[in-house]
């Protein structure tokens, strides 16, 4: 999108170019795109149903050309006047997908040589809208492909983890949380560490291949009992064996080796150090601190810096020395969202000030200047 306003702002020469998108839950237009001066950060949102001249192009899928803004009675000034921009000259299409349904408008102003737009410019306009559209709607494919996948996820771990735990999402969301931190911390690019994410809920998803006498058993498992238990381990790593899609495969490595230790004295194989996958050995981490931090019928829910402590003293042993390094690097968030939770619940327990880290995601936050609608653009 970004580019074909680049391309259309180059092509037509304009001044401004913006790009609005339906947003059909708000039924308002917002700007996706605004290049132009003073547009820059700028998020214009106008009602669907106003009278502004994108509302009407948007309504009536009809394009609209003006030759002289100011004395055009459909057009307000209210924009101009936030962005300090004269608009002389505007033109306007709609953005329609191949049924005909309008999902946006292309608005440009003022031409650099200050003619009025010719019919040439809104045959361009209206092809470069239609390039837009088909593009609108495959990345809404994906997204919506996107979302059903991470759900359909997320719905099978609280399954495997249901069964045993009242707090199931608590712990999913922590661990997720926390795998992400932590691969983020060891260096891992953003899209990895999303990977991990996403992947995490599903570390237990063998346990749906356990019976109830031994996933439910309130007492101290026999050494027999312990073994099956253990495959749940093994059941993970079959479940998702051979998966296509990069986060199951993550999901694979996690469910099937996160019991693994440092050490060698983990299941199912004892593999050792490097041998155990960066993201099991990511997950042990995560697991096993919010596996201490919660309570269960034989055990009281460990302070955070308890389990902290813990896991420190795991460096090497249960848990990759560098893993661990990172952990301590990321604890202080990890401390803050969990006294949240607790307070949350109100059963915040005495937190000191911890120092902030700061999570190395960068998020641009669009400021609204537009006044608000109802007004022309
Ligand atoms: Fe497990
Ligand atoms: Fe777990």
């Amino acid at each position: 999108m970004d580019i074909i306003a680049q391309q259309i702002t180059r092509i037509l020469n304009v001044g401004r170019c913006t790009i609005f998108l339906k947003d059909g839950q708000r039924k308002e237009l917002w700007s996706k795109i605004a290049q132009g001066k003073g547009l820059e950060h700028t998020e214009i949102r106008l009602p669907l149903n106003g009278h502004s001249i994108v509302s009407l192009v948007a309504r009536t899928g009809q394009s609209i050309n003006i030759t002289n803004a100011y004395e055009d009675e459909r057009f307000s000034m209210a924009v101009d006047m936030v962005t300090d921009f004269h608009t002389k000259t505007l033109l306007a299409v709609p953005l329609k997908n191949n049924s005909g349904k309008v999902l946006g408008v292309f608005l440009v102003a003022n031409r650099s040589d200050e003619k009025p737009f010719d019919k040439k410019d809104e045959g361009i306009l209206l092809l470069l809208a239609t390039l837009a559209a088909s593009s609108i709607e495959v990345a809404k494919l994906y997204q919506d492909v996107h979302v059903a996948q991470l759900e359909t996820i997320y719905r099978l771990a609280v399954t495997a983890e249901y069964r045993d735990q009242q707090d199931t999402r608590a712990h999913l969301k922590n661990i997720s949380i926390i795998s992400y931190l932590l691969a983020l911390s060891l260096g891992l690019t953003k899209k990895q560490a999303e990977l991990i994410k996403n992947a995490s809920p599903l570390h237990d998803i063998g346990k749906v291949a356990l019976a109830d006498t031994i996933l439910l058993k309130p007492g101290k498992l026999t050494p027999e009992e312990f073994e099956i238990m253990k495959s749940h381990t093994v059941y993970g790593g079959k479940i998702l064996e051979g998966a296509h899609s990069k986060v199951l495969q993550v999901a694979h490595k996690m469910s099937l080796y996160h019991h693994e230790k440092w050490n060698g004295n983990g299941y199912p194989y004892g593999l050792k150090g490097e041998m155990i996958p960066l993201e099991a050995r990511i997950i042990a981490v995560a697991d096993v601190f919010d596996a201490l931090c919660v309570s269960r019928v034989y055990k009281r829910a460990w302070k955070t810096d308890e389990a902290y402590n813990y896991i420190l003293t795991e460096k090497g042993e249960s848990f990759d020395p560098s893993v661990v390094v990172a952990f301590k690097r990321i604890y202080p968030s990890i401390r803050k969202l969990y006294a949240q939770t607790a307070a949350d619940a109100e059963l915040m327990q005495p937190v000191e000030e911890t120092p902030e880290i700061v999570e190395p995601i960068k998020t641009v936050r669009k400021i609204r200047t537009a006044p608000k609608p109802p007004f022309s653009n």
